[in-house]
């Protein structure tokens, strides 16, 4: 038996994803990051592929397999992530950033290993570049181009994700609260709102990382038929 043809609905489009968090080392062997699980990324990629994308999938350091038919660029810190990003989004239709990047990272990582000291220390640490704002800011070279942000919020949701979306030129974001019980960070299913820049808004409900790959694919699509007339 044949499985039901999915629409190459994607065919001929790049679509550039980035997934997982960023390690901000310290020294050698230490480094700030956090806990994504890169799943919702490689979701996106997976989905994105199987609908006729060409995709890179840049991702921070996770345990999760590279997808088949997936260019997969695999990258460690920030400042790495928005090469790798950058470079790809140069000829992308679509771009789906789901990655927990680091806000910030150490001014002056030491080349050794730091032994400890006795009593309390400081890190001096510096903002990390935008990169969805840096390809916001670039969008009038990039007419048909759609941005796709992520954001989780713990309060004022909308209002917040409305303004990021603004901020950055994004064309839409989908926002998660860390409170909606086995969704988010590690979790196979996911419940987002939609966002647009004009703050209106969409409450999808709980489905699988999968399926929000699906939606948030068929947005994207229906945003880019509409630049292009
Ligand atoms: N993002 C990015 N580069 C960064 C930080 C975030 O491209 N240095 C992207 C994320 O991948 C995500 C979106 O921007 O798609 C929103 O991330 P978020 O952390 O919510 O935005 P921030 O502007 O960092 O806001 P906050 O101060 O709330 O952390
Ligand atoms: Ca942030």
């Amino acid at each position: 038996l044949l499985a039901p043809a999915v629409p190459q609905d994607l065919a001929g489009v790049r679509v550039v994803v980035s997934a997982g968090p960023t390690r901000e080392y310290l020294d050698p062997v230490r480094f700030i990051s956090n806990p994504s699980s890169g799943k919702m990324g490689f979701a996106v990629a997976q989905e994105a592929q199987s609908r006729g994308a060409e995709v890179t999938l840049v991702t921070g350091p996770v345990t999760l397999p590279d997808p088949a038919g997936v260019r997969v660029v695999r990258i460690e810190t920030a400042l790495e992530m928005k090469a790798a990003v950058d470079e790809a989004a140069q000829t992308a239709g679509i771009v789906v950033m789901t990655a927990a990047i680091a806000d910030y990272r150490a001014a002056t990582p030491a080349s050794e290993k730091q032994a400890k000291v006795a009593g309390d220390v400081s890190i001096h640490l510096t903002p990390n570049p935008d990169i969805l704002a840096g390809l916001g800011a670039e969008q009038p070279h990039h007419p048909e181009r759609v941005l796709v942000g992520f954001a989780m919020e713990t309060h004022a949701g909308v209002e917040r994700a409305a303004l990021k979306a603004q901020r950055k030129n994004a064309d839409f974001i989908l926002l998660n609260y860390p409170t909606r019980e086995g969704t988010a960070f590690g979790g196979d299913d996911n419940q987002v709102t939609l966002v647009r820049p004009d703050a209106t808004f969409e409450d999808w409900p709980r489905i699988s990382k999968r399926e929000v790959a699906r939606k948030l694919l068929d947005e994207a699509v229906s945003i880019r038929r509409s630049k292009s007339f």
